[in-house]
């Protein structure tokens, strides 16, 4: 593929196809998943494809030794979700993170053996081609192999990365890696990665039991002995991604299909959708001040309740459709004035997690037939745990952060929280990833997600409201600035151009903290056009990119 390397053209033109399309965080594995349409595969097979292509060309997200959320709807309407999240292994506890006096040891859950759980997208892949595939296993696993053993050439931003992360690399693999040379690395200089080759090749000539059992889980149990980790034989074994039913919603004549618990993404989206739908976006108009007051307010109560009624629903009684009730929603949203931003101190609700990491990935799919397949998957932290597993290649996740390190604790204002995502053995820590299908009058409509921690879920409604509201294509929808509160800290982050001066003045005057900063997500969406062609959005603030046929 000569031309992709570098950083991605901006891809604002409108460019419509007819058969289908792909979007994803690497021009590497938007051509492996278009490819993969083009040879007859649906849109199942395409993102097998892609999340093995991305654990190759997108180390920092794309995995094997992540986990994720697939939600699926097929051309005739058909809607599912596969959590394949990682989960706690048995040895795990409460307090794992803590010193003997109760305080979360700095950096313990973030680097190291320690910090992973029990990788599930291997599993995921598995379960979402024994279901809904329709090429050959091992079709979807050569464009991943052949990219890992020939290599492919880094973009600026991989090489930038890569020299930045090289001292912990270094630290935590003091035997090297693929991903540490001498000296430093060069855009359009190749990554050649043979261990995770052959690491891909047993999975593609064993299936699941290619990772799961066998050589590769004796690796992986290995690694944990040398660090520290905890995960077990057994608890490989036991990993089993979850088909669990959508959830949906509506929003006008729109459906949402996105994804339920562990992910805290689908009832949050929903009910940010709900408590603006009785207001006049439309004619406020785009980051206008009203619009930009009502959907902070929204997303203020909205994160709220993320942070103490969400978890792992094998664990904990999560109040999903109490949460999604249009008169829950709209009562949440009676405290809402117009004269003054509402505190979030006034705003009831538990523990909020410290800094979440928003080096998640996410593409869709449309396929030829229509069916249609949106993907988040991630390592959590970019490059997740920054050990790659001896002699296998491939990175552990530290998603063990992703929990309530010190749930029970009152946090600044005296509340109790975090309960609902306390570590437990076996347990899926909470999530925010948001992928999600659109429907319109019942039809295929949009395909959306984005990385980006707790910005995931804010970023996912803004591109759904920029195109139906504000009539944005899906480029203008993905590359249009972002805003984002998220009840504590109490302010509106927004990225340079989000908010111009007047508004901000405006915001300002009635008691909103405007905080500025980088940018927030990378949003890979797909939009289904009247007269049922395909656009894309590709998110400039990577190297995403599109590709249709
Ligand atoms: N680790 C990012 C997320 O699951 O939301």
């Amino acid at each position: 593929m000569s031309g992709c390397a570098g950083r991605a053209p901006v891809q604002n033109k409108v460019t419509e196809y007819r058969n289908g399309m792909v979007v994803s965080a690497s021009p590497f594995a938007s051509k492996v998943g278009l490819d993969i349409l083009k040879k007859g595969g649906n849109a199942v097979d395409a993102a097998v494809a892609i999340q093995f292509a991305l654990a190759v060309v997108y180390p920092n997200a794309g995995n094997i030794g992540g986990g994720g959320f697939m939600v699926y709807r097929s051309a005739s309407g058909e809607t599912n979700t596969l959590d394949f999240r990682e989960k706690a292994g048995a040895a795990a506890s409460r307090d794992m993170y803590l010193d003997q006096s109760g305080v979360p040891i700095v950096d313990k859950s973030l680097y190291g053996q320690l910090a992973a759980g029990v990788p599930g997208s291997v599993a995921g892949m598995v379960a979402a081609h024994q279901k809904y595939g329709n090429l050959p296993w091992a079709t979807l696993l050569e464009p991943a192999i052949l990219l890992a053993r020939k290599g492919f050439p880094l973009s600026t931003q991989q090489a930038d990365e890569l020299n930045g992360l090289s001292e912990k690399l270094m630290q935590l693999n003091p035997d090297g890696t693929a991903l540490l040379k001498t000296g430093k690395w060069a855009a359009n200089e190749l990554l050649k990665q043979e261990e995770l080759a052959a690491t891909l090749e047993q999975i593609r000539d064993h299936g699941k039991a290619g990772f799961y059992e066998g050589k590769v889980a004796d690796q992986i149990i290995a690694e944990m002995k040398r660090g520290g980790g905890i995960l077990t034989k057994s608890d490989l074994q036991q990993y089993e991604a979850i088909w669990r039913k959508a959830i949906t919603g509506a929003y006008k004549q729109y459906q949402i299909i996105t994804m339920p618990p562990p992910s805290s993404g689908g009832i949050a989206l929903i009910q940010l959708l709900k408590s603006v739908e009785p207001y006049p976006l439309k004619r406020w108009g785009f980051q206008q001040d009203s619009t930009i007051q009502l959907m902070a307010e929204a997303e203020r109560r909205v994160y709220a309740d993320r942070a103490t009624h969400l978890g792992d629903p094998d664990f904990y009684d999560v109040p999903t459709n109490a949460l999604m009730e249009a008169q829950y929603v709209k009562d949440r949203m009676k405290t809402f004035d117009w004269s003054k931003a509402t505190p979030s101190s006034s705003v009831k609700a538990g523990e909020v997690k410290g800094k979440e990491h928003e080096e998640t990935t996410h593409f869709s799919i449309v396929d030829k037939a229509g069916n249609a397949v949106s993907v988040t998957t991630t390592l959590n932290g970019s490059y997740g745990a920054v050990v790659l597993v001896k002699g296998a290649g491939f990175l552990l996740n530290n998603e063990m952060d992703d929990f309530s390190v010190k749930p029970g604790a009152p946090n600044m204002y005296g509340l109790i929280g975090g309960e609902a995502n306390a570590i437990a053995p076996g347990k899926r820590m909470l999530s925010s990833m948001t992928p999600c299908i659109l429907e319109k009058d019942g039809k295929l409509f949009m395909v959306v997600g984005t990385p980006g921690g707790s910005t995931i879920i804010t970023s996912v409604f803004q591109t759904i409201l920029n195109v139906v509201e504000f009539d944005q294509n899906m480029q203008q929808a993905v590359s249009a600035k972002r805003f984002h509160h998220q009840w504590l800290p109490d302010l509106i982050y927004a990225e340079k151009g989000a908010i111009d001066s007047l508004t901000r003045v405006k915001l300002e005057s009635k008691g909103y903290i405007i905080q500025p900063r980088g940018p927030m997500g990378r949003v890979d969406a797909i939009l289904k056009t009247r007269q049922g062609n395909y656009q894309g959005g590709a998110d400039p603030r990577g190297d995403d990119q599109w590709l249709g046929w």
